[in-house]
């Protein structure tokens, strides 16, 4: 064999059975083959498992997809190559012409788009209320036979606490698919009520690293089977080596969520102690108007804290200026804290009845907590409050 042709066919390098890597390797290869033709046209004929190429599935892949849909609690999971990817997706794959989605004046900003702009290009319409709103809710499933009702809890970025148990009460009695972006309250949580499909931006707490972008649709078997083909048509499919990296990041997610969730605490009840904020939105306080129907549904709350400062705009861009430690970045649920004041927010879509019931206000202000030392975090917040 010429050397540049070895260079395409390396030595084979084979594990014992007995003999085991500790750490999950990636296979990062597009491509994989069987030993004989007709094995490979008995994969193609769906008459054996085995991995073929890369975009439909990856044993790296793979094996996220398992453990995602174990830590949400059902059965089946793709992974996608951002949160948005697999929102745009789950969109398009599971509506039609002619279908009508329910979604929420606090959805995320580029949901809402999909939803207003792309869906409605391929006569799909839409009612969007806000998502406190519990007899809108029902009013609309009465009025408009209904595919599909998208919701998110905490909601960004003033954690509204939607009410799981009513909204799918409401829409499975519609007949309609429940899915709801469970980004915020991570993994571990909603798994008990009967949501049809979760959607997860991977990008956040699963990877807690801030380095990799992924995103997920779980739910069960037989309804995320059916949308394998066309998310692999639709082409976004996760990166083997980004799997691996969110994989990796996921091995100390429930360290990480309880840490965060607990310094968040602490940033909410020192802002809501302070004369310069006019409000703080953090579930975990009582003062928060769901502090209990959070209590009732999450274990921990979360590391976004949102808050109002008495100064607005002005004071707002003062405080965001003057943070040593906080990132003026998006994103969330990663290891360094972040800052988003409302000016870096869009919603520019609403109209002014939907902007008061989003809950934003000019002086609005989301912190992403991380796992900085809460007390250095503290200094920083009280110093640039000072300012
Ligand atoms: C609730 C929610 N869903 C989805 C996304 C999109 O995730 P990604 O940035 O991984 O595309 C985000 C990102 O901020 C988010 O906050």
């Amino acid at each position: 064999m010429k050397k540049s042709t070895r260079v395409n066919h390396p030595p084979p390098v084979a594990l014992a059975a007995d003999n085991h890597p500790v750490v999950p390797p990636i296979y990062q290869s597009v491509k994989f083959e069987f030993d004989t033709l007709e094995e490979t046209e008995r994969y193609l004929r769906g008459e054996r498992p085995g991995f073929f190429y890369s975009r439909t599935s990856n044993p790296t892949t793979r094996q996220l997809e398992l453990l995602l849909a174990e830590l949400q609690g059902r059965e089946e999971c793709l992974v996608t190559a951002s949160g948005v990817g697999a929102v745009a997706q789950t969109l398009l794959a599971l509506t039609q012409q002619g279908d009508h989605v329910l979604c929420f004046v606090e959805t995320y900003n580029p949901t809402r788009y999909l939803v207003r702009r792309l869906l409605s290009r391929f006569g799909v319409t839409h009612t969007m209320l806000s998502v406190e709103d519990l007899a809108g809710i029902e009013r609309a499933l009465a009025a408009h036979p209904t595919r599909l009702v998208w919701f998110e809890s905490p909601t960004n970025p003033v954690t509204k606490i939607a009410d799981i148990a009513a909204i799918t009460r409401l829409a499975k009695s519609a007949g309609a698919l429940v899915a709801m972006d469970n980004t915020f309250a991570g993994l571990h949580q909603h798994g008990e009520y009967d949501v049809d499909v979760f959607v997860h931006s991977l990008t956040k707490y699963a990877s807690g690293a801030g380095d990799v972008l992924g995103g997920a649709v779980i739910g069960r078997g037989e309804l995320i089977r059916s949308l394998r083909t066309d998310f692999g048509v639709l082409g976004g499919t996760l990166d083997p080596h980004a799997a691996w990296l969110i994989a990796r990041g996921l091995r100390t997610y429930f360290v990480r969520y309880q840490a965060q969730s607990a310094s968040a605490q602490r940033v909410a009840e020192y802002l809501a102690s302070h004369p310069a904020v006019a409000r703080v939105h953090y579930p975990g306080l009582a003062s928060h108007p769901q502090h209990a129907l959070a209590r009732a549904q999450m274990r921990e709350f979360g590391c976004v804290v949102s808050f109002d400062l008495k100064g607005g705009r002005e004071a707002s861009s003062r405080f965001a200026d003057a943070l040593r430690l906080f990132a003026m970045a998006a994103s969330l649920g990663s290891a360094e804290s972040l800052i988003v004041t409302a000016q870096m927010m869009g919603g520019r879509d609403l109209t002014a009845d939907q902007q008061v019931a989003s809950g934003i206000t000019e002086g609005t202000i989301r912190l992403s907590i991380g796992l900085e030392d809460v007390d250095d975090l503290l200094e920083d917040i009280a110093q640039a409050l000072n300012a």
